[in-house]
């Protein structure tokens, strides 16, 4: 592995390379148009009830819970969100943009909110008797040290066969599945679930004989021609093999075999000039 780091040990690296990833993908108005078009058809036996407890477990800075709430504010009036993200700086974020909404909209007025700074692990140790009618998880399940625990975790948390959960993650059809099939063995190794991807949470499911669906959300990552002396091409491989400096501290045969995998059509097409890595992702939909 030739001295190659977790882009997640190496935060200011991570920043360069998400923000290349933020810039060039069209994943955030994919995810909304999903939330728009689908959320409420997926989990309309929530419509009606109030008073309804919701957990969003990884929330970032806040700003898709507004979305994903404010679609279902329109089935339903009245909730409670508690809120968990182990990141200081995120949940702080989380606060500010939830108070902004607050202030500025009436629909929230019945939205009570919690914050809580923790890990999912450490949440379910404190309130693993609490129970939640609605369970989310964005992009969050690569973070976590044991996805099948906390999936059981979740689930255990769902108050009853009518409850849902959903997660938002990278498909096991996408390029970084591709990627991460054929070389996470020689790709840092922590003790987050990294290369998790779709599949293997569906499979956990389905050992837990949890009803659930899974739809294919298309979503790009441009990238570019020259990925092996541009920077931003160096950060755009960076994000998707999740190594810092892949292209400039990986072993040679390996970072030609990435970069073949990464433009050749299993992963990537072309659209007009530009390179289009496959950046799908799925909407998982489950029940308890
Ligand atoms: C890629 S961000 C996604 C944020 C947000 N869901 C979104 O899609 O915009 C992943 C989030 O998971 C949080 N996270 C990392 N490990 C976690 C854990 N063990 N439990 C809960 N959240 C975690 C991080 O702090 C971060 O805010």
């Amino acid at each position: 592995m030739s001295g190659l780091v977790s882009l997640y040990a190496d935060e200011d690296r991570y920043m360069k390379s998400f923000n290349v990833f933020l810039k060039n993908s069209s994943e955030h108005a994919s995810m909304i148009k999903w939330i728009k078009h689908s959320l409420c058809k997926s989990i309309n036996n929530l419509e009606g009830c109030a008073d309804k407890e919701f957990l969003s477990v990884g929330s970032g800075n806040g700003e898709l819970d507004v979305i994903i709430l404010e679609e279902i504010l329109k089935i339903i009036p009245r909730f409670n969100v508690t809120f968990v993200d182990p990141s200081h700086e995120q949940i702080d974020k989380c606060k500010t943009t939830i108070a902004m909404v607050k202030a500025n909209s009436k629909a929230w007025d019945q939205v009570k909110v919690e914050f809580v700074e923790d890990t999912i692990e450490a949440f379910y140790e404190e309130n693993s008797m609490r129970r939640f009618d609605f369970i989310y998880m964005v992009q969050m399940l690569y973070y976590v040290k044991d996805y099948k625990q906390v999936l059981q975790n979740i689930l255990g948390m769902m108050r009853d066969s009518k409850s849902y959960g959903i997660i938002l993650h990278v498909s096991s059809n996408s390029g970084y599945a591709k990627v991460w099939k054929n070389f996470s063995g020689r790709l840092p190794q922590n003790d987050s679930c990294n290369y998790v991807t779709a599949n293997d949470i569906t499979n956990v499911l389905a050992t837990f004989h949890s009803p659930y669906s899974n739809t294919e959300i298309s979503s790009d990552f441009k990238i570019f021609e020259d990925l092996l002396t541009t920077e931003e091409g160096k950060l755009a491989v960076d994000f998707i093999t999740e190594a810092a400096y892949f292209v400039d501290n990986g072993d040679k045969g390996l970072v030609e075999d990435v970069i073949d995998l990464i433009k050749s059509n299993s992963c990537s097409r072309y659209s007009g000039d530009a390179l289009c890595f496959n950046n799908n992702l799925s909407s998982i939909v489950f029940r308890k």
